[in-house]
């Protein structure tokens, strides 16, 4: 490998052709799921799956940054590697406040690893089964030790893994979410991360990577639910007592994109902020020639909303984003002919608009954007928004249809109707293509409004370091 400042193109390093500029990805080598999420001292740390030694799968290792405002990532070394009861696979972080594992050492509070170890994913660790195991760290992240007594949590069945472990405050206990073969996974409870008690087996079309979480109804802070998701975002809403996950309604799509996996919510985010936090892998972008492959998604939030159906997870990207804000536009009350194009001015790369459509005003069939030849086309005609080949129902609520786009340089992320709907793709455009385009088909379309800002690279002013 490799490892300089520039890359043999004499690209600066973080400013490659296809390198994600305001989303996270490895230095070198592939990423996939994130791991670990968890907020300790001012300090988002994000673990991720990684092969420090190439593009392709394989030597699963815990990278490691660590982020003040989930835009801006410092890397640290790699966390956890493998040993000889297997690569490294999925798993989660807590800050063990009350040392229940005893694992503290210092006066900081200790911050416990609970991972998969891959049995069988390397020559050391052949014939070995998939097992759950620990790892802590007595000085935020920086070094990590495993536990002397691994595994905590021997094999049960096929490849389970993918622990997700939360601080269950009523019960004052650990609850883990596990997944265990097929569509089945399975909760556990411990009073100290070491013994584990399996308390309900459940099963969920979609596999790998659970998280398991409560959320409250916006608006109706006595009203909480919980939710329990699956890598694929398919996630039921239900009730939980402590002994028992009882779903109430579900499952449901949590995005309508081709690129959004294996994601999980941030654990010990202060409760004067409160959010519920998510970042989840694009899985299954192209990188051509560049040093590192895979990116994360925006950081963004999730919230739960009653509706006429129902209880519906929404999510929009965290506000730090504005923060790479740089300049900045807006429209009102606009009409765009067909054939006319209010952006044809615009040049960049990295953008964050929102367009407000009345289609109560006005009546095109069809509307939408093309971003460097890619095409976000609303469907009036059959209320239906389509990118990259996926399309999902997309309705006006009182005349209005409302659609944020995130661009970056690989990567378009759609949400629709204040985060009701979301769609997250990954695309590779040519370098050449930096054209813009809204238009209209059919009739004029009435613009209620259009924000649209401008995004500097995260990478490009000093306080991120790889
Ligand atoms: C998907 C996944 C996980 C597994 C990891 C291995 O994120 O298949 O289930 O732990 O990747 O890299």
């Amino acid at each position: 490998m490799e490892q300089n400042a520039t890359t043999r193109d004499g690209d600066a390093a973080f400013h490659e052709m296809y390198r994600p500029q305001f989303h996270f990805t490895a230095g070198t080598g592939l990423l996939n799921g994130p791991n670990g999420v968890v907020y300790l001292a001012g300090e988002y740390h994000l673990f991720y799956e990684r092969n420090p030694f190439g593009n392709d799968w394989g030597n699963m290792t815990w990278g490691h940054a660590v982020s003040s405002d989930l835009m801006h990532w410092h890397a640290l070394p790699d966390a956890i590697e493998p040993d000889h009861a297997g690569t490294v696979f999925t798993g989660s972080a807590v800050v063990d406040n009350e040392n229940t594992a005893g694992l503290q050492s210092g006066d900081e509070p200790v911050l416990v690893a609970i991972y998969t170890a891959a049995g069988g994913s390397s020559p050391e660790s052949d014939g070995q089964p998939f097992t759950q195991c620990l790892a802590y760290s007595n000085d935020r992240g920086r070094t990590w030790n495993k536990y002397g007594h691994n595994p905590v949590l021997p094999h049960i069945v096929g490849e389970n893994r993918d622990p997700k472990v939360i601080w269950y405050a009523p019960g004052q206990i650990w609850l883990m979410a596990l997944f265990l073969d097929g569509e089945s996974f399975a909760l556990f409870t411990s009073p100290n991360l070491k013994r584990w008690t399996r308390i309900q087996t459940l099963s969920l079309r979609g596999s790998e990577c659970p998280d398991f979480f409560p959320i409250s109804v916006e608006g109706e802070p006595n009203e909480e639910r919980w939710v329990f998701m699956a890598a694929n975002g398919r996630y039921l809403v239900g009730s939980f007592d402590g002994t028992q996950f009882v779903r109430e309604d579900g499952p449901f799509t949590l995005d309508f994109g081709a690129n959004y996996y294996a994601m999980q919510t941030y654990g010990n985010i202060p409760a004067a902020d409160g959010r519920r936090i998510q970042i989840a892998w694009m899985a299954g972008g192209v990188y051509p020639e560049m040093p590192f492959d895979q990116q994360m998604s925006i950081p963004s939030v999730v919230t739960l909303h009653r509706l006429p159906e129902g209880l519906r997870l929404f999510r929009n990207p965290v506000a730090e984003i504005e923060s790479l804000y740089i300049s900045g536009q807006e429209w009102r009350d606009l009409s765009v002919a067909p054939g006319e194009n209010p952006l044809s001015e615009i040049d960049g790369e990295l953008f964050d608009l929102t367009i407000e459509v009345d289609c109560g005003k006005s009546a095109p069939s069809a509307f939408g954007f093309r971003i460097r030849g890619e095409e976000i086309r609303y469907s009036r005609v059959d209320q239906t928004i389509s990118c990259l080949g996926r399309s999902a129902e997309l309705n006006a609520i009182d005349g209005i249809v409302k659609i944020r786009v995130l661009v970056d340089r690989t990567s378009i992320e759609l949400f629709a109707n204040d985060g009701r709907l979301c769609m997250s793709f990954c695309f590779t455009p040519p370098a050449s293509d930096r054209s813009l385009e809204f238009f209209a088909e059919g009739a004029p379309v009435h613009i209620h409004t259009l924000d649209f800002h401008t995004l500097r690279s995260a990478w490009s002013d000093g306080t991120a370091d790889q």
